[in-house]
C-alpha cells in the first residue's frame, strides 16, 4: 500500500505524521511545489524521528509529482486556507474558489499522470466544488473520488453535544449532511446519546445553538488562529475515511460524493452517508429526513450548485 499526500501545509504535515505513527502503509509520499523543498524537509524531519517511535514506514517528499507514482490512495490538501481579514471578518470557503481551482487543475494533472487508478480523498476548500472539479478532470468511477467534510462536521457536532450533555463523547453519535459550507445540515433526528434521542439530554434551545455553532465551527477556528484554518481535526477526519478504505471496514460515515438521482440530486458532489470499504464508496445511503430537514438540505444543495456552476464557468 502506498499513500500519497498532496500539499505540504498544515493538514498535509499532520497527515504524514499520523500515517507514519499509525503505520497505515508501507510507503507514504508528500508532494508540494513550494521551495526550497518544503515537503522534502517535512518528510526528512519525520523520517529522522521514525526510529524513536519504531515506525518503519518509508516516507519521501519532493517538489515533483513523480514522488506519488503508483499510489493506491491519494489525500489532496493542496490549496490556500481561509484566513481572517485585517478587519477581523472571515471570508467564506467559497471565496477561495478561483485560487484553489488553478491549484486543483495542477493536482489533477499529477494524479492522472502518476497514479490514475488511485482512490482520492480531497480536503481542499471550497470542498464540494473542488471535488466537482477533480471529477471533471479525472473522470474516475464514482467509488474512487470523494471529499472529506461530513466526518469533521459531525465530529464537531458530537463534541458540542457531549460537552453540553456532560457525557463521554464516545456516547454521542451524530451526522452532518450537505455541503461543507454555512448551510451544512446537522441532522438532529440522527443524533443519539448511547442509543437514545439527543433531546432526552439536551434542550431544543441548546441544540439550536449547538447546530448553529457547528455550521460556523470552521470559521470560529480561523478567527482564533489568526492565520490559516483548522488542521488537526480535518486531517484526523480524512484518516478516519482512509482507515475505512485501507482495512475494508464497510464503515458508514458522511462523505462528499457524486449523487446520481439519490436525494433528488443529479451530478453534484454533496455530503451524504455512504459505506466506505476497500473499493472506496461502496454504497450510498438515502436517509429518511423530516420535512424541515428536507427543506434545509435543499438550501445546502442550492449553495453547492452555485459554486459548482462557477466551476463549470471557469475554463481550464
Ligand atoms: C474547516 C475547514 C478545514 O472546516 O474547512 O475547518
Amino acid at each position: 500500500m502506498k499513500i500519497a499526500v498532496i500539499g505540504g501545509g498544515n493538514i498535509g504535515g499532520v497527515l504524514i505524521q499520523e500515517i507514519v505513527r499509525r503505520r497505515l502503509a508501507r510507503y507514504v509520499s508528500l508532494v508540494d511545489v513550494k521551495g526550497p523543498d518544503l515537503s522534502k524537509g517535512k518528510c526528512l524531519d519525520i523520517a529522522e524521528g521514525a526510529p524513536i517511535i519504531s515506525s518503519d514506514v518509508v516516507v519521501e517528499g519532493a517538489k515533483e509529482y513523480d514522488v506519488i507514482a503508483g499510489a493506491d490512495l491519494v489525500i489532496n490538501t493542496a490549496g490556500v486556507p481561509r484566513a481572517a481579514r485585517p478587519d477581523g471578518t472571515i471570508p467564506t470557503r467559497e471565496e477561495l474558489l478561483a485560487t484553489n481551482l488553478k491549484i486543483t487543475d495542477a493536482v489533477s494533472e499529477g494524479i492522472s499522470k502518476f497514479c490514475p487508478k488511485a482512490i482520492v480523498i480531497s480536503i481542499a476548500n471550497p470542498l464540494d466544488a473542488i471535488v466537482y472539479r477533480l471529477n471533471m478532470n479525472l473522470k474516475p468511477s464514482r467509488e474512487r473520488l470523494m471529499g472529506m467534510a461530513g466526518v469533521l462536521d459531525s465530529s464537531r457536532y458530537r463534541y458540542f453535544v457531549a460537552k453540553e450533555a456532560g457525557v463521554s463523547l464516545e456516547n454521542v453519535e451524530a451526522i452532518v449532511l450537505g455541503g461543507h459550507g454555512d448551510d451544512m445540515l446537522p441532522i438532529r433526528s440522527a443524533c443519539r446519546i448511547a442509543g437514545m434521542p439527543v433531546e432526552k439530554f439536551v434542550t431544543a434551545e441548546k441544540l439550536d445553538a449547538i447546530e448553529a455553532r457547528t455550521r460556523q465551527a470552521g470559521g470560529e477556528v480561523v478567527k482564533l488562529l489568526g492565520s490559516g484554518s483548522a488542521f488537526v481535526s480535518p486531517a484526523w477526519a480524512a484518516l478516519e475515511m482512509a482507515e475505512a478504505i485501507i482495512y475494508d471496514k464497510k464503515k458508514i460515515m458522511p462523505v462528499c460524493t457524486q449523487l446520481k438521482g439519490e436525494y433528488g440530486v443529479d451530478g453534484l458532489f454533496i455530503g451524504v452517508p455512504v459505506v466506505l470499504g476497500a473499493k472506496g464508496i461502496e454504497k450510498i445511503i438515502v436517509m429518511d429526513l423530516t420535512e424541515k430537514e428536507k427543506e434545509a438540505f435543499a438550501k445546502s444543495i442550492a449553495s453547492v450548485k452555485k459554486s459548482s456552476d462557477e466551476v463549470l464557468s471557469v475554463a481550464k
